[in-house]
């Protein structure tokens, strides 16, 4: 199948356009490189041997994306390209909105005038909110999250549903992501976020490589086993390959289904750090701080709907993640030198 993917050169789009062209699948990126580097492109080379053709556009740009679709016409469509940042969404509502949300529209509008009818969105466990329970599935209810990025996928898997509903011929994967850890086992792709990184394991990456010295724990008086936050962490390469499933269940057309990505397992914030230091040998020194606002005390996944209709199955473990993010964190250190 011939698959436009949005975002695709960002840190979960270019692990799923690997997976993608080791199914033979062919790929075309649009991405404005915002969140991510062209350099991306040539590794995804070397990894697989495959150049996918390579947009620099804004999919805001409704000009420029007609103009891709009409020549590239997809068959499906998998939509990572969107801003992240729990912390700069509180503080730039605006900006994450206007962005977020018009980009779908755009890309939307060109599925429709082209007859793409398969989706696969990048969604996310924030729309669970602060969840009644844990494990969560998929019937857990959609709550308003808490930040203006939880919102908006709140809002664009409401929109693909609405959309959903009135075009029998379109089918969309709403696919809700827990923690994605990890890089590739090549050292070449990975998470390396621009300045201080908000997110656990990056933070600890720069902290095992020596750029930070020692990793502030928010907060260890949450009603969990010993304290600290606990998540569900998946390794990246096992989002992947949920992508990838996803698409496979596209071609069955199912209308509109909904998934959580996850382990199943949840992890504490000291588990993390002890996982990090069996697998690498690295010691992680750390303090424990207040707790961060907006922070849940647990959120892992049920994914068991995941396993019994996509056969998704994770392969890796919180150890092989903190092995794989730790390696491409050095890697990239030695080929920034
Ligand atoms: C995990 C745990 C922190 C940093 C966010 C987004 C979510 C998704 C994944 C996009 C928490 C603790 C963290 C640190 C710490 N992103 N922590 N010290 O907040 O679960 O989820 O990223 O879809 O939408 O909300 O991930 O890695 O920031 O935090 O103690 O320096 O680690 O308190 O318990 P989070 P996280």
């Amino acid at each position: 199948m011939k698959i436009l993917v949005t975002g695709g050169l960002g840190y979960i789009g270019s692990h799923t356009v690997v997976k993608l062209i080791e199914n033979k699948d062919e790929v075309v990126i649009v991405d404005n490189l915002f969140n991510s580097k062209l350099v991306v492109l040539d590794r995804i080379e070397s990894i697989t041997g495959v150049r996918p053709t390579f947009y620099q556009n804004d999919v805001q740009d409704a000009e420029k994306l007609d103009a891709i679709f009409a020549k590239e016409r997809p068959e499906a469509v998998i939509h990572f390209a969107g801003y992240k940042a729990v912390g700069e969404s509180v503080a730039k509502p605006l900006m994450y909105y206007q962005n977020n949300l018009e980009s779908t529209f755009v890309l939307l509008r060109c599925m429709e005038k082209y007859h793409c009818n398969n989706i696969v969105f990048s969604s996310s466990a924030t729309v669970y909110g602060l969840p009644d329970s844990v494990p969560v599935t998929e019937e857990s209810p959609v709550k308003s999250a808490t930040s203006p990025y939880g919102e908006t996928k709140v809002m664009i898997e409401r929109i693909l549903s609405d959309v959903a509903a009135v075009h029998p011929e379109m089918n969309v994967a709403l696919l809700r992501y827990f923690n994605p850890i990890g890089a590739h086992k090549s050292g070449l792709l990975g998470e390396d976020p621009n300045g201080i990184p908000n997110n656990l394991l990056p933070y600890i990456n720069r902290v095992a490589c020596g750029l930070l010295d020692h990793l502030n724990v928010f907060g260890n008086d949450y009603p969990t086993p010993d304290g600290t936050g606990v998540r569900d962490y998946i390794h990246v390469v096992d989002l992947a390959q949920g992508h990838l499933l996803a698409l496979k269940k596209l071609q069955s057309n199912p209308g509109l289904v909904i998934y959580n990505l996850g382990t199943g397992k949840g992890t504490s914030v000291l588990e993390v750090i002890q996982a990090y230091e069996k697998a690498t040998g690295v010691k992680i020194p750390y303090e424990i701080k207040e707790r961060r606002p907006g922070d849940v005390p647990e959120n892992y996944a049920s994914t068991d709907k995941a396993r019994r209709e996509l056969g998704f199955k994770c392969q890796y473990n919180v150890e092989d993640a903190c092995l794989d993010g730790y390696n491409f964190q050095k890697a990239e250190l030695e080929r920034n030198k």
